[in-house]
């Protein structure tokens, strides 16, 4: 199994962790850190809508919780024809904590595309602006 692979399989098992009962959009989520220990994490939604965590930064703050730090890439996966990429918020997490790292989008019938958070997050806002 490759390492885009087994990504791919952590955020895939963790999207079967979904609390979706408000969209019904489950969505998990996996980071690989330079350690090349994987976190994986699920949405978990909320009554108040607002309060409601995306998988990745699920993921990512279970990582860092942790007491992980750098990460080499980021797998998401939903089942949707269309794949699902991170939301503004989680981009801008991502950034923040993952830098120029790998993005993997993945559905349940194995379609997959590659990513990178520069591509999806040009002219980030970040530590450098100020
Ligand atoms: N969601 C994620 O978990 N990650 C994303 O990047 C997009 C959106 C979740 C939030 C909410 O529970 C559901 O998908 C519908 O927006």
């Amino acid at each position: 199994m490759t390492d885009r692979d087994a990504l791919v399989e952590a955020a895939r098992a963790a999207r079967e962790h979904a609390l979706a009962p408000y969209s019904h959009f489950r969505v998990g989520a996996a980071v690989r850190a330079k350690s090349g220990r994987i976190f994986s994490g699920c949405n978990i939604e909320n009554a108040s809508y607002g309060l409601t965590l995306c998988a990745e930064r699920v993921a990512v703050f279970k990582a860092l919780s942790e007491g992980e730090r750098g990460f080499e890439a980021v797998a998401v996966v939903t089942d949707s024809d269309t794949l699902t990429p991170p939301c503004g918020a989680c981009r801008q997490i991502l950034w923040e904590f993952c830098g120029d790292a790998e993005v993997i989008l993945a559905n349940l019938s194995g379609q997959i595309e590659v990513h990178r958070m520069s591509g999806l997050l040009p002219k980030p806002f970040d530590s450098s602006n100020f």
